[in-house]
C-alpha cells in the first residue's frame, strides 16, 4: 500500500487558473483596509458559510487569534484562559500582547473542561479560548454562560473545525470572535493563511484595522496593528477551496464512518468526541487508545498508514513554557490524553478502499 499521510492538501486546475489569473492581473496584494478582489470574494463565501455579518482574511490562523487579542485590547496585567491541550500557536498569541496565559485542563472529549475554567475565571480575565479540538466544537453555550457572567470574550479557536456544528450552528458564528486557519494541512487550505468571524460591526472594524497596521485610510495608524493580510494568491486559491468546502467534508465523514465502524468493535481503542449534539469535521479521526499508543504509531507507520500523534505534549509542558513556570501545573487530563490519543488518516483524499485497509491495519495494529 502507497503511504498514506495524516492530511494533505487537495489542489486541482481551478486554484493554478485562480494563481495565474492574480499573476495575470499583477495585483498580488492590496493594502486598503477592505483588502483586494479575491480576499473580498473568499471572504464573502466565508460569511455567508458561517452566517455572520463579517469575515475578515488575515495571513495565518495564529494571526487570526492575535488579531482578536489585539482588537480586544488584552495586554499586561491580563489573563486570558486557554486549554493546556492544543497546538501552542493558542497560547503563543496570549505572551505575544504580553498577558498571562491561564491554562486549564480538558474533558473526556479532549476540548477545554468548563468546570476548571470556572475555577480559573479571576477579576484579570479578560478572554476564554476554547479550541474545537481535531475539528469538534466544544461546549460553545456553556463557554459564553461563562463569559457573559464575567462580562469576558470568548475567542473560538475554530482553526480545525471549519464546517463543524454545534447545536445546528456552524462553528465561529458568535458576535465575539471566530478564528479558523488555512494552514496546508486543515480542512480547505491556501498554504498559510486564515480568518475571523463576528457578527459584532465595532470589532470587526478593529480587526481589519489590527490586520492593515491600524490603518483606514491610507498612513493613518488609529491602533496598533501589524502585517497581517492574506495575499491575493492565497485568497484566490481560498475562494476555490471554499467552493469545495461540502464535498470535502461528505468525504471526511464517509471516511470516519468506515474507521468508527472498526474503531467501536475493538477492544483498547476507544472514539470520545461523539455527542450528538455536535456535527463533527473529522479534521483528524483521533482514537484513545488504553496502552502501547507508541508501538501502534510505528507499526501502522511501518505498514503505510500516516498514524500520528496530536499532540504528544501539552502545551504547558513544551520547553518555553517549563521555562516560565508552568511544567508542574496539575492537567491530569491533558497530560493523560497526550500519552494515550492517536489520530488516523481520514482526509478527502483517502479512497474507499484505502481508509478500508487503514481500519484493517488499525485493527491489527491494536491486537498486537
Ligand atoms: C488549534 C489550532 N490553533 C491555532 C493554529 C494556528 O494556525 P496557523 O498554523 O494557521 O497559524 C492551529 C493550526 O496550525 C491549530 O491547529
Amino acid at each position: 500500500m502507497k503511504f498514506i499521510p495524516i492530511n494533505i492538501p487537495l489542489l486541482g486546475k481551478e486554484e493554478k487558473d485562480a494563481v495565474m489569473a492574480v499573476l495575470d492581473s499583477g495585483l498580488l496584494t492590496n493594502a486598503s483596509y477592505e483588502g483586494g478582489k479575491f480576499v473580498k470574494e473568499f471572504e464573502a463565501k466565508l460569511k455567508a458559510k458561517v452566517g455572520t455579518k463579517h469575515a475578515i482574511a488575515v495571513n495565518s490562523g495564529t494571526a487570526a487569534l492575535h488579531t482578536s487579542l489585539v482588537a480586544y485590547e488584552v495586554g499586561p496585567g491580563d489573563e486570558v484562559i486557554v486549554p493546556a491541550f492544543t497546538f501552542e500557536a493558542t497560547a503563543n498569541v496570549v505572551l505575544a500582547c504580553g498577558a498571562k496565559p491561564v491554562f486549564a485542563d480538558i474533558g473526556e472529549d479532549y476540548n477545554i473542561d468548563l468546570a476548571d475554567v470556572r475555577r480559573k475565571v479571576t477579576k484579570k480575565t479578560k478572554a476564554i479560548i476554547p479550541v474545537d479540538v481535531y475539528g469538534y466544537p466544544a461546549d460553545l453555550d456553556e463557554v459564553r454562560e461563562i463569559a457573559d457572567k464575567h462580562s469576558i470574550k470568548v475567542i473560538e479557536d475554530a482553526a480545525e473545525s471549519l464546517g463543524a456544528e454545534y447545536k445546528g450552528r456552524p462553528t465561529g458564528k458568535t458576535d465575539h470572535s471566530g478564528c479558523f486557519s488555512l494552514y496546508a494541512t486543515k480542512v480547505i487550505t491556501s498554504g498559510e493563511g486564515g480568518a475571523i468571524t463576528t457578527d459584532d460591526d465595532e470589532f470587526a472594524d478593529r480587526a481589519r484595522l489590527v490586520r492593515n497596521h491600524g490603518m483606514q485610510a491610507g498612513y493613518d495608524t488609529r491602533v496598533l496593528g501589524f502585517n497581517y493580510r492574506l495575499p491575493e494568491m492565497a485568497a484566490a486559491v481560498a475562494s476555490v477551496q471554499m467552493d469545495r468546502l461540502d464535498s470535502y467534508i461528505e468525504a471526511r465523514r464517509r471516511n470516519s464512518r468506515t474507521l468508527t465502524e472498526t474503531v467501536s468493535r475493538l477492544k483498547g481503542a476507544e472514539l470520545r468526541q461523539s455527542s450528538s449534539d455536535r456535527r463533527h469535521v473529522w479534521y483528524l479521526y483521533t482514537v484513545f487508545l488504553a496502552k502501547k499508543r507508541d508501538e501502534v504509531v510505528q507499526r501502522l507507520r511501518a505498514r503505510g498508514v500516516g498514524a500520528a500523534a496530536y499532540w504528544e505534549t501539552p502545551v504547558h509542558k513544551m520547553p518555553l513554557y517549563k521555562k516560565l513556570g508552568y511544567a508542574g501545573l496539575a492537567l491530569p487530563m491533558a497530560n493523560t490524553a497526550a500519552a494515550h490519543v492517536l489520530s488516523l488518516p481520514v482526509h478527502p483524499g483517502v479512497t474507499e478502499p484505502e481508509i478500508a485497509a487503514v481500519a484493517e491495519e488499525f485493527a491489527k495494529a491494536v491486537k498486537g
